[in-house]
């Protein structure tokens, strides 16, 4: 293996730790800890145990924190009527609405139906406006974006002028990672192409990337010919390929694969993030400091 690892694990590790010293100081001086509320409805399960891992971690950190789990059933109605009940709840500065949401429920509406000042998603079409404004502007960066970002400028990575190709041009990761890369700002300042599934030749696009951000959710679509030698690899796939007995705990557990054929690439990449174990663990981490910080606007701290 030549490339260096970029172990989501333990950079989640470093920011939750600043981010509970940061939740004991504003406790003590302010008597106040942040709230989040997730919002589950139906029962899929991946969404299950991505919401169960964000309220765990809410908790770990000592927030106050409601996992509010809804029937399939939940009408469109219902589910507007509960978004604006925690908008108007003080002791809440984060709302989460798990995606996918069941057929019949327009997840546009919902999502634009949250406050602006408590979409710790980013996903709102005010703060998707305000990230691509930069600067001072933005309040709520997406989450698994922002993890992305975070990882390039702990792991070292030059990103003034370089050649960032991001692969995927989905509303979650591919738009907003292109466009927070491009931004006049530490860890960006890149030239960004963005590629998807309509693009003529892939690989003449990532073969030429100082920083290849992979978000296609097709399984082992990068191959390592397409890796520019020494490059940067962050591989945000999260794709189940089947399942396995967990040695830990003996139940079974899915097998996951990322994007990028991981095992050739490392020995051409500069660095890489492994898939499970990298982008992954990040998504919650930025979740929990938009809270975090949710708080910290609302009390004039930022
Ligand atoms: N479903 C998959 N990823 C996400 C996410 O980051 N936020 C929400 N709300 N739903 C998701």
């Amino acid at each position: 293996m030549s490339a260096k690892l970029i172990k989501g694990t333990e950079i989640r590790d470093a920011i939750l730790k600043e981010i509970e010293a940061e939740v004991n100081e504003i406790k003590e001086k302010h008597g106040i800890v942040p709230g989040l509320v997730t919002i589950l409805v139906g029962e899929n399960p991946a969404s299950i145990s991505y919401v169960t891992a964000k309220i765990r971690t809410a908790k770990d950190l000592g927030f106050h924190e409601i996992q509010d789990s809804q029937p399939e059933d939940l009408t469109e109605e219902k589910l507007l009527a509960l978004v604006e009940k925690y908008n108007k709840d003080d002791s809440i500065n984060g709302i989460l609405v798990q995606l996918p949401l069941p057929k019949g429920i327009d997840d546009k509406k919902v999502l634009n139906a949250i406050d602006p000042d408590k979409d710790v998603d980013g996903f709102h079409p005010v703060n998707v406006g305000r990230l691509m404004i930069g600067g001072d502007e933005v309040k709520f960066p997406p989450c698994t974006p922002a993890g992305i970002q975070e990882m390039i400028i702990r792991a070292g990575v030059e990103t003034s002028g370089a050649e960032v190709v991001v692969v995927g041009r989905s509303n979650i990761v591919g738009k907003p990672i292109a466009n927070m890369m491009l931004q006049k700002a530490k860890g960006a300042n890149a030239t960004v192409t963005i590629v998807h599934t309509r693009t003529k030749d892939l690989a003449f696009h990532c073969k030429r990337a100082d920083i290849l951000i992979v978000a296609a959710g097709v399984p082992g679509l990068v191959k390592p010919e397409w890796i520019k030698p020494g490059s940067c690899v962050i591989d945000v796939g999260v794709n189940r390929v089947g399942e396995k007995i967990s040695e830990k705990t003996g139940k079974k557990i899915a097998i996951l694969k990322g994007d990028v054929d991981f095992d050739a690439a490392k020995e051409i990449a500069g660095s890489i993030t492994p898939v499970p174990g990298g982008v992954g663990p990040m998504t919650i981490t930025m979740l929990m400091r938009n809270t975090l910080n949710s708080l910290k606007f609302k009390l004039g701290l930022m």
